[in-house]
């Protein structure tokens, strides 16, 4: 039975959450998925749900003895309590829905443990009363988000890079399914660019104020920062022309209010390089993203192969660099037409493989993509014939919210 209300769209990631109204382009509400409790009150009758006693989003990291809490680590819910919290302040006060009358759309991350599926059903149901709710894999959404793109087929095979604040997933889809035993994650997201960045600034720019230096690597980050194609070149074009390719920050210093400027140079490119040189950021770890991609979709079975390298799809906030896509492109072509080569070599000459396609698609929905491909697949009728619903619930109990049939490319 569809409701006649729109369906609610809710992607909580490890730094921020995205929530809107399904059919709609883009999230009406994004904020810190960050709770805040007061300070020095234990568990226990005083922390109750009925306890409204607490703020989140950006409240929750600015009001004076109130503790900062994230229920959300690396993509993974830590904290149900806090979690559950969290979803009612979310669905009350900002979406101003009555969870009663509308459907909900939930995303889980890649390999999330499948008891977290039965609490998020215990708080959606016996909580807040929804009548029925999907939780989709956050990978197979930004799939369906990418059928925007004008290059990008309607399939849900492929392979997605979802990488957000706090962790990177390469992920292998066929047919809607993810492919478990050939996900890798990548030590390297939005926050440890944000910190490289910062780093590079420290040992030059000294007129930052170290309590905002953060926040102004942060804002440089996102402003100013590319993937290039190779960085010797590129230092030899700033050092040729520095007119051209340094740019100015100027942001204020809160205390004294005076304003402050950054000269913002080589941590145009080097930032998201860290992407395809971890071991800039960090000395233990050296894979590019582009080596893991091509381990990943090598590691897959071989019937999906040549899908997964024809539909590398972008997901996230920290894929938002411009010619990310680009370098990415070129990098995994470059290995695997290496491949092929050696094979061939191999072979003396007798193999003669056929060529491989590398497309990675980028689209215009990649910075919420998951949120976005929520939002498609839970306008249409079939959402709700795959739902669970209250009624599901209470004959077979929340067991039954561990599997979420895969639908989107029937209609
Ligand atoms: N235009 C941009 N260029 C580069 N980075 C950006 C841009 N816009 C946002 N970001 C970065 O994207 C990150 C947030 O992305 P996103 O909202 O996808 O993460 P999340 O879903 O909260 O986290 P996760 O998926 O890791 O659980 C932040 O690190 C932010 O600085
Ligand atoms: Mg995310």
């Amino acid at each position: 039975m569809a409701s006649k209300m729109p369906a609610c769209v809710i992607d909580v990631g490890t730094g921020y959450t995205k929530m809107g109204f399904a059919g709609n382009s883009e999230p009406s509400y994004i904020f810190p998925s960050a709770i805040g409790v007061k300070e020095n009150v234990g568990r226990g009758m005083a922390q109750g749900v009925d306890d409204l006693d607490f703020y989140i989003g950006d409240e929750a990291m600015n009001t004076p003895g109130y503790a900062t809490k994230y229920p959300v680590r690396h993509g993974i819910v830590e904290d149900w309590d806090l979690m559950e919290k969290f979803y009612e302040q979310a669905i009350f006060k900002y979406l101003r829905a009555e969870p009663e009358d509308h459907y909900f759309l939930l995303t889980e991350p890649p390999l999330n443990p499948p008891e977290n599926r039965e609490y998020l059903a215990e708080i959606m149901f016996e909580s807040f009363n929804v009548p029925g709710m999907y939780i989709a894999v956050q990978a197979v959404l930004a799939l369906a988000a990418s059928w925007t793109s004008k290059k990008a087929e309607r399939t849900l095979t492929g392979c997605v890079i979802d990488s957000g604040d706090g962790v990177t997933h390469v992920i292998p889809v066929a047919e809607g399914y993810v492919i478990g035993s050939c996900i890798k994650h990548i030590p390297i997201a939005g926050r440890d660019i944000t910190y490289f960045v910062q780093q590079l600034l420290r040992e030059r720019e000294v007129g930052i104020p170290p309590e905002q230096s953060l926040e102004v690597a942060k804002r440089i980050k996102e402003r100013y920062t590319y993937v290039c194609p190779d960085i010797v070149k590129e230092f030899e074009k700033y050092d040729k022309q520095p007119d051209k390719y340094f740019k100015q920050y100027t942001g204020h210093n809160r205390v004294t209010k005076k304003p402050f400027s950054v000269d913002v140079g080589y941590e145009r490119f080097l930032g998201p390089e860290i992407f395809f040189h971890p071991e800039f950021a960090n000395p233990d770890f050296k894979t590019s993203i582009s080596e893991t991609v091509d381990t990943v979709v090598q590691q897959s079975p071989i019937d999906v192969r040549r899908g997964l390298y024809k539909n590398v799809v972008l997901s996230g906030g920290s894929t938002m660099f411009k010619d990310f896509r680009r370098r990415l492109e070129r990098d995994v072509q470059k290995r695997v037409d290496l491949r092929l080569k050696r094979s061939e070599e191999l072979s003396g000459g007798k193999l003669k493989p056929q060529p491989i396609e590398v497309k990675v698609v980028s689209h215009a929905m990649q910075r919420y993509a998951v949120w976005f491909g929520g939002s498609m697949l839970a306008a249409t009728p079939e959402f709700y014939k795959v739902c669970h619903t209250k009624a599901d619930y209470e004959e077979y109990g929340p067991s039954i919210c561990r599997h979420n049939p895969v639908f989107g490319t029937m209609s």
